[in-house]
C-alpha cells in the first residue's frame, strides 16, 4: 500500500459527501491533508482526522456563486488551495436516454452538474492553486463515454466525453503553472449511485463481464485519484487512465 502524506496540502472534492469522493476526501485526511468537502447531501457521520481539517459545504455545484464562495472562504481559512477532485455526477436513470428521446431540460440539467460545475469549480481554485504554486487536479468521466451503449444514457456519457476534453485543455493551459490535470474514467462500481444493484445476483451479472471478475470499488477510484494527485504523478498531466478491471479489453 502506498502512504502518502498530505500534510500542509489542502483539496477540494466535490461528491464529498458519498461514494468515490467520500473516499477520496477520508484518504486525504488520513494522510494529514485539508479538505473542503462540498455535496448536495448533509455531512457523513464518522470523518477521521480532527475536525479542523476540514470544511463541509452542503449546497448545488451549479450554483457558481455558491462555488466560488466556498472555495474563497476555503483558501482564506486554510490559507491555500492545492488540488481539486472533481467527483460529483449523475445519472438519471430512465430518464436520461438516446438524444432523440430525451427532454432537453433534462439534457441542461446533466451537463449543469457534469460538465459545467468543473468550470466553476476550476475557475474558483485555479487562481489560488496559482498563489500556492502549484497544484493538481483530478476529474471524473466514465469509461461508457469511451465506447457504444445499445441503451444509452446520452447526456451522460456526451457530458462525461466533456469532462476529459476540459481536464486535457486545462492541463495544457496550466502546465507552466505547475498546475496538472487528470482524468479517471472509472468503469461499474459499487457506490450509492448503483444502488439499483440490490441484491448479490445482480452484482455477480455486472461482475461477470469484467475480466477481473468484480465491479468496482470507491477505494479502487480513490487510490487512483490520490496517486494522480500526490507528488508521485508530479510528471504525468493531460492523461486519461482508465480504471475498469478490464471492462475496455471487452
Ligand atoms: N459508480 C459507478 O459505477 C461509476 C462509473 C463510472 C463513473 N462514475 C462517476 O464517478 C463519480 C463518482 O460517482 P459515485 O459512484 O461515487 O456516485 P455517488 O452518487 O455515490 O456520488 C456522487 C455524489 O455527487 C453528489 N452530487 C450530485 N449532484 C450534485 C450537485 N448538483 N451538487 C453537489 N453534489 C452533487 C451526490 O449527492 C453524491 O454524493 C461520478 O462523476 C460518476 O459519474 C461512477
Amino acid at each position: 500500500m502506498i502512504r502518502y502524506d498530505f500534510t500542509g496540502r489542502v483539496a477540494v472534492v466535490t461528491g464529498a459527501g458519498g461514494g468515490m469522493g467520500l473516499e477520496i476526501a477520508t484518504l486525504i485526511l488520513e494522510a494529514g491533508g485539508r479538505v473542503v468537502m462540498i455535496d448536495l447531501k448533509p455531512e457523513p457521520a464518522d470523518l477521521p482526522g480532527d475536525p479542523d481539517q476540514r470544511l463541509y459545504a452542503q449546497g448545488d455545484l451549479t450554483d457558481a456563486a455558491f462555488v466560488t464562495e466556498t472555495i474563497n472562504h476555503a483558501a482564506e481559512r486554510f490559507g491555500r488551495i492545492d488540488y481539486l477532485a472533481n467527483v460529483a455526477g449523475v445519472i438519471l436513470f430512465g430518464k436520461d436516454v438516446s438524444l432523440l428521446d430525451i427532454d432537453l431540460d433534462v439534457w441542461d440539467r446533466v451537463f449543469d452538474i457534469t460538465l459545467k460545475s468543473m468550470v466553476h469549480t476550476a475557475r474558483a481554485a485555479v487562481p489560488h492553486m496559482k498563489a500556492a504554486g502549484g497544484g493538481a487536479m483530478v476529474h471524473f468521466s466514465t469509461v461508457q463515454c469511451l465506447r457504444g451503449d445499445p441503451a444509452p444514457q446520452d447526456a451522460y456519457s456526451t457530458s462525461k466525453a466533456g469532462v476529459g476534453a476540459l481536464s486535457r485543455s486545462l492541463a495544457m493551459q496550466l502546465a507552466t503553472d505547475g498546475i496538472r490535470s487528470n482524468t479517471i474514467y472509472p468503469g461499474p462500481s459499487q457506490t450509492p449511485m448503483q444502488d439499483r444493484w440490490d441484491s448479490a445476483d445482480k452484482v455477480d451479472a455486472v461482475a461477470d463481464v469484467i475480466p477481473l471478475g468484480r465491479v468496482g470499488t470507491a477505494k479502487d477510484m480513490a487510490n487512483a485519484a490520490l496517486f494522480l494527485l500526490s507528488d508521485n504523478a508530479g510528471y504525468i498531466t493531460g492523461i486519461d487512465l482508465v480504471v475498469d478491471g478490464g471492462l475496455l479489453l471487452r
